[in-house]
């Protein structure tokens, strides 16, 4: 049996804006998938905005992710029979909100990605670094407390990451709590705080080492 994540103690506060860097397989994506809910810990618990979600339900944790976590991927996850405004549109197909203000709340979401002339085109008529932003307009627009980024620049050149970095400082400074995993000593030095992660333990937080 493979311990993906051992003896992990990790607090995060609100509004914080964090990297998880680490080789290829060592626990990475496990700590995000329970961070974000789809995946719970085989022991110890996880406290997420003061609930005990650790040994929380199917329904319960699916209802937590839609309402308060926002996810991108590597690979954007798009829908690509659905248009830009479509994919946004979606999370907020269980929230309760109409039709028409569902359209409106996800323009807005897209113009403020710098996509209001895209809203129509479907994601293989989008350049990489449009998809992506796509993605992240799907995951604000419902409000999360939390963004989770699983090496959101890692298919992105240059120029596109950079343009991903400039939008998370900008939601960072908005607020929201920002978690990512990134290979890239760049696109980390964004964040305020680096944790290192090997073999499925924490190897050093930035942060916890100030004033040593
Ligand atoms: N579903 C799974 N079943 C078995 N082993 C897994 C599974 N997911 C991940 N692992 C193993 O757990 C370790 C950590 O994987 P992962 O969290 O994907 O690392 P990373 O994202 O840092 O590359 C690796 O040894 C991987 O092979
Ligand atoms: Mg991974």
């Amino acid at each position: 049996m493979v311990r993906a994540c051992d003896r992990i103690s990790l607090n995060i506060h609100p509004g914080e804006y964090c990297a998880i860097m680490g080789e290829s397989g060592s626990g990475k994506t496990t700590l995000m998938n329970i961070i974000g809910c789809l995946d719970q810990p085989t022991n110890g618990r996880y406290w997420l905005d003061g609930v005990d979600v650790s040994r929380l339900g199917k329904n319960q944790l699916a209802r937590i992710r839609n309402q308060k976590i926002g996810f991108v991927f590597q690979r954007y996850e798009l829908l690509n029979n659905l248009s830009a405004l479509e994919n946004v549109m979606l999370p907020m197909m269980y929230m309760g909100i109409d039709r028409k203000q569902r359209r409106r709340l996800a323009a807005a979401a897209l113009r403020r990605m710098g996509l209001g002339q895209r809203l129509d085109k479907r994601p293989t008529q989008l350049s990489g670094g449009q998809q992506q932003r796509v993605a992240i307009a799907r995951a604000i627009v419902n409000r999360p407390l939390l963004l989770l980024a699983d090496e959101p620049t890692g298919a992105l050149d240059t120029h596109s990451a950079e343009a991903v970095m400039a939008i998370f400082s900008e939601l960072h400074k908005s607020g929201i709590t920002i978690i990512m995993v990134t290979h890239s000593h760049d696109v980390a030095g964004h964040s305020k705080r680096i944790i290192q992660v090997s073999d499925g333990r924490i190897l050093g937080d930035s942060t916890s080492t100030i004033g040593r």
